[in-house]
């Protein structure tokens, strides 16, 4: 993890981020005030609550098979449940956020990269007409997903356990075109834009792709910037923790840092 590129990161966040008052995109505007800003879409999330408090509370050691950058915390491969809760996990506050997308999107087939516990593949799962995939490396952390999974009775995910490297590539082969992509497995430049590409070759028009930690280092910033440079992003929004990405061919290429 880089703390110049994270103080970076936040620094040029807040210098330009913007509300509504700057939006005059009819689509963005919307999605500002009826999704981002708005909780009036959001679900009953209390059951995943409750069992993300209790793995907060769970001193229990795993042993951890590290396939990507790792966390910026704790580097040792035996990691207690309760620190892997507290540190390598997407915030509540962006899982409802994600959630609400699905929801006001009507988003049907997510892709997940990287499931952890499995705390946010539940927020995603919360609306019940999507079908979530979500890949694992690590194979206790795929058991307790398992367990987090059946406690709250998810019957909408499938987990695909293996290295994303070579269990991604394979998926879309199978001719999926997801309306959502959540990459938050391997924190390095080339996977990053390796599953990026990835993506492009298999989107349509209305896919959304976030990622997460965009500002974690100076690789995750390189990839960003490149990424929303690419001539088929017709609108990039940078929240300082993720960035989403929009393709519709209707809009006028834009970048914008939006308040949250
Ligand atoms: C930041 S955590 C994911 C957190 C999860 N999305 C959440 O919000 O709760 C990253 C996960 O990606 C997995 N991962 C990283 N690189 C991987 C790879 N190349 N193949 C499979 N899994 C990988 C790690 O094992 C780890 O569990």
């Amino acid at each position: 993890m880089s703390f110049l590129s994270q103080a970076s990161g936040l620094f040029t966040y807040y210098f330009n981020a913007v509300n509504e008052h700057s939006l005059h995109t009819p689509f963005l505007y919307e999605l500002y005030t009826k999704v981002v800003k708005s909780d009036h879409l959001n679900g009953d999330f209390s059951e995943i609550k409750s069992i993300y408090k209790k793995l907060l509370k769970d001193k229990s050691k795993v042993h951890i098979t590290e396939l990507g950058a790792g966390s910026s915390v704790n580097s040792s491969t035996s990691r207690s449940v309760r620190s892997i809760a507290q540190h390598s996990l997407t915030s509540l506050k962006f899982s409802a956020l994600y959630y609400r997308l699905i929801k006001y999107f009507n988003i049907r087939h997510i892709i997940e990269l990287g499931t952890s516990l499995g705390i946010n593949t539940l927020y995603l799962a919360k609306y019940e007409a999507t079908k979530i995939y979500t890949f694992e490396g690590c194979q206790n952390t795929i058991n307790i997903a398992k367990t987090n999974f059946e406690k709250a009775e998810a019957t909408n995910i499938k987990i695909i356990e293996g290295n994303i490297n070579q269990t991604f590539p394979s998926f879309l082969n199978g001719q999926l075109k997801p309306d959502m992509v959540y990459i938050d497995a391997n924190h390095h430049y080339t996977p990053t834009l390796r599953y990026f590409d990835l993506i492009l070759k298999n989107r349509h028009d209305n896919t959304i792709v976030i990622i997460d930690d965009i500002h974690w280092s100076e690789e995750m910033s390189k990839a960003w910037k490149e990424i929303c440079d690419h001539p088929e992003v017709s609108l990039s929004i940078d929240l300082n923790r993720c960035g989403i990405l929009f393709f519709k061919h209707d809009l006028t290429k834009q970048h914008f840092y939006l308040m949250f």
